[in-house]
């Protein structure tokens, strides 16, 4: 992993088709949650499938630091166990804010062992303002006392308890939180408005394993009927549908052919289908997805980016690359942050021609970014070629497509900061070498 090996920078010489095979395991916004989930048994539970990345490391050692152990074999597999946990100290509480989005998901399953939490200020990918206010309610709602501390919040209660919850935008983490906390309090939760992504319901079905009692509706509603105790799990982990799309967008981009084992059809098929307009090509067998170049040239887009079963705001920077070798102009609307096109200026810097505007482009009317001081629009007028560039990683998905961009560009690229790819890419440097790309670590 490049963390590990302190490479910060690459060089990447563009021009060579990636062909070859790789293998893409758990996805890293499952794999962090369900880690979460472990925290509410008192039992060892064993998940597998589970991707050699730096959240998962992270999210390790927020579970040590309340008395926990974390155990990741080479195969993938990973042992948890937290018969017993203690509140984190302060210092520790210093150390870990801003690494990353899940420190607030424990909450829950702290609330339930202890009856109290402390969580620190959230990081994650700077994509926006990314705020946690949908978390905090739904905590108040159910029997929480939540006070700011210094770099976090001290969340306290006698015992939570169920309620009726409705969030206006279906946020991900939220949901989570609400399953993750409402499973051991007492009654019945009623969520409206819940995010349903692949990654929640490979979380339900974990805590269905566990021993929770929680049901899905056709119109987002999660009904949550709280149980006293939860048992250990085994389960294996979802694929990564990130990093499948990530790797189809590489071999359209250098006219290569990859082979995605592990790949799952039914979480993608949006992609596919947006990836099949554009003019790539796959084939789907059991082990995987394979994705190439179709025999036309590439051809423009509109689309807009949502949450499931939309097209995937993950998945809208790698596409952004391909799109820049589309014949004419294809606009993309991103609707769930209103901050994710920061990416596209050193795009520009490359050959492309990106631009970004205020305006709600290319499908709904108007989304809750809409008349606001908010670039969440973007047309992307191609075939541009691209040119090697010296650029720096601004954050995970954004640093992927411009190593795409470096691949498919003239010349050799320098590209900074490559270690935040490493936060959601197992193995990236060894996978891009296999597949036969120039790249040189630094
Ligand atoms: N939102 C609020 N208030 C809240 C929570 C969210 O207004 O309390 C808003 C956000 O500001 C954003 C929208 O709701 O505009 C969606 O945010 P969401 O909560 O769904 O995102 P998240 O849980 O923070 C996860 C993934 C993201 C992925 C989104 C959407 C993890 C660790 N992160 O974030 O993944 O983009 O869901 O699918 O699961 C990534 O992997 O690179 C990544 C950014």
């Amino acid at each position: 992993m490049p963390e590990d090996s302190g490479i910060t920078t690459l060089r990447i010489t563009g021009g060579r088709p990636l062909k070859g095979t790789v293998h893409v395991r758990g996805a890293k916004n499952f794999v962090s949650k369900c880690m979460v989930a472990s925290l509410l048994t008192e039992e060892d539970c064993v998940l597998h499938n589970v991707p050699d990345i730096d959240d998962v490391r992270v999210v390790s050692e927020l579970i040590h630091a309340i008395g926990g152990s974390v155990t990741h074999e080479k195969d993938g597999t990973l042992r948890l166990s937290s018969p017993s946990l203690t509140p984190v100290e302060p210092r520790t509480l210093k150390k870990i804010a801003g690494r990353g989005r899940i420190p607030i998901l424990f909450a829950g399953p702290l609330l339930a062992r202890l009856g109290t939490a402390m969580v620190p200020n959230l990081g994650g990918c700077g994509i926006g303002p990314r705020p946690v206010d949908f978390h905090l309610q739904a905590l108040q709602t159910m029997g929480a006392h939540i006070t700011d501390i210094e770099g976090g919040y001290l969340i306290e209660t006698e015992g939570l308890h169920g309620a009726k919850i409705h969030f206006e935008y279906p946020s991900v983490g939220a949901t989570e939180q609400v399953l993750l906390s409402a499973v051991r309090a007492s009654g019945i939760t009623e969520l409206t408005g819940a995010a349903v992504e692949p990654e929640i319901i490979d979380l339900i079905a974990v805590l269905q394993k566990m021993g929770a009692n929680i049901s899905v509706s056709t119109d987002r509603t999660i009904t949550i009927i709280g149980v006293e105790k939860l048992h250990a799990f085994e389960h294996t982990a979802l694929t990564d549908r990130l990093e499948v799309a990530s790797w189809a967008c590489a071999a359209l981009v250098t006219h290569g052919e990859i082979m995605v084992t592990g790949a799952r059809q039914l979480d993608m098929m949006t992609f596919l289908n947006a990836y099949r307009t554009i003019g790539g090509a796959f084939t789907i067998t059991d082990e995987g997805i394979r994705f190439c170049r179709g025999d036309a040239p590439l051809a423009p887009i509109a689309l807009e980016t949502d949450v499931h079963p939309g097209f995937m705001t993950d998945w809208q920077q790698p596409f952004v690359v391909a799109l820049t070798q589309a014949h004419g102009a294809s606009v993309i609307h991103e609707t769930v942050y209103e901050d994710r096109f920061g990416f596209t200026k050193s795009l520009n810097d490359m050959g492309a021609r990106i631009q970004v505007f205020r305006e709600c482009l290319g499908g709904r009317t108007r989304c809750r970014f809409g008349q606001q001081n908010h670039f969440h629009s973007a047309v992307i007028v191609g075939p541009t070629p691209l040119t090697a560039a010296d650029i720096t990683v601004p954050d995970l998905r954004a640093g992927f497509s411009y190593v795409i961009a470096a691949l498919a560009a003239e010349g050799t690229s320098t590209i900074r900061n490559i270690d935040l790819i490493g936060r959601g890419y197992e193995n990236f440097l060894d996978k891009l070498t296999a597949l036969g790309a120039t790249i040189e670590p630094l």
